[in-house]
């Protein structure tokens, strides 16, 4: 038995969505998080490996520490449905970049809560499972928005806004982005810090700038909708220079921007928390190779080709 869940790329509106702005994301569903189950009768209790981190964790039982974000995943789903550990070993894969802003605790945490209900036979639904994602989301990164999980979990692209319901979006016309990393680690919880302390210090500088994303997102639905790919590349851009402004853009960042407007890219911007990671790239089907190409020759350690329908 296989469970899964899929990496995450925030088209526009990141940072801003945690100050209550609308965000959009799209899951990236070639890449992903997979839990494997296998029952033991023999043992009691549930081994969790992941081999991605070097980690196996000791066998789960009721009142196990919970500091660990995989142990917490766990704990949660038992106390859901108010059973014990089932008898199992869970193997967790990842082919998603950590710390990337692809949302790979989110997926990882995911595939392991679908798993542990599958090991007991239970049915987890996504409302119920969207919510142990944040809770664990919540322990790990500060004040996440919820935008990551709600788009790993139901795995559809949606406009979002922070505490209020699901929005799934409304597509006109099919994206092909190219996704290009860095190769540089950065943790989201750090540039959201560094935002919010800004925010703290200057709120007349840049509240306008978040606000100013904000509209992007709205004028990025309507463009989405319509089917304007153009329109929405141009939008991606003005995106990135706020993101820019909020000082989570970096030098790598800057020369995969600048490679894949080059190549012919419709738009370019950085994608999560910035200062590092991953950037996203709208371009037309023909010009796909093309610049991921240009991306990899602007240093790219790894690209990713997604459709968003
Ligand atoms: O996890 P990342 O790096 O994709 O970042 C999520 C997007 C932020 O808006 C920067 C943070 C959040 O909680 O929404």
């Amino acid at each position: 038995m296989i469970a899964s869940a899929p990496a995450k790329i925030i088209l526009v509106g990141e940072h801003a969505v945690v100050y209550g702005y609308p965000a959009i994301a799209a899951p990236v569903s070639s890449l992903r998080a997979t839990a494997t189950i296998t029952t033991q009768d023999h043992r009691s209790g549930l081994l969790i490996e992941a081999s991605d981190i070097n980690k196996v964790l000791p066998i789960v039982r009721a009142n196990a520490s919970v500091n660990d974000a995989l142990t917490q995943t766990v704990q949660l789903v038992l106390s859901h449905f108010g059973l014990p550990a089932p008898n199992a070993t869970i193997q967790l894969a990842s082919g998603i970049p950590m710390a990337s802003g692809l949302g790979s605790g989110a997926a990882v945490t995911a595939a392991l809560g679908r798993a542990v209900a599958q090991a007991m036979h239970q049915t987890l639904h996504d409302d119920d499972l969207n919510r142990i994602v944040y809770e664990v989301e919540k322990l790990h990164h500060g004040t996440p928005s919820g935008i990551d999980n709600t788009v790993i979990v139901y795995e559809k692209p949606v406009y979002f806004i922070r505490d209020e319901p699901l929005r799934l979006l409304d597509i006109g016309s099919s994206l092909h982005l190219v996704i290009g990393d860095t190769g540089q680690p950065s943790l989201t919880k750090k540039a959201v810090g560094d935002v919010r302390r800004l925010h703290d210090a200057e709120p007349a500088t840049i509240q306008p700038i978040l606000a100013q994303i904000g509209s992007v997102v709205e004028n990025a639905r309507e463009t989405l909708a319509q089917g304007d790919i153009s329109a929405l590349g141009a939008l991606m851009n003005a995106n990135h220079r706020l993101l820019q402004k909020l000082t989570v853009s970096s030098d790598a960042l800057e020369r995969l921007v600048a490679a894949a407007l080059d190549g012919g890219a419709y738009g370019a911007k950085l994608s999560g928390g910035g200062r590092g990671g991953n950037m996203i790239a709208l371009v037309a089907p023909d010009s796909v190779d093309h610049v991921r190409k240009a991306l990899l020759e602007a240093g790219a350690s790894n690209t990713y080709v997604t459709e968003v329908r």
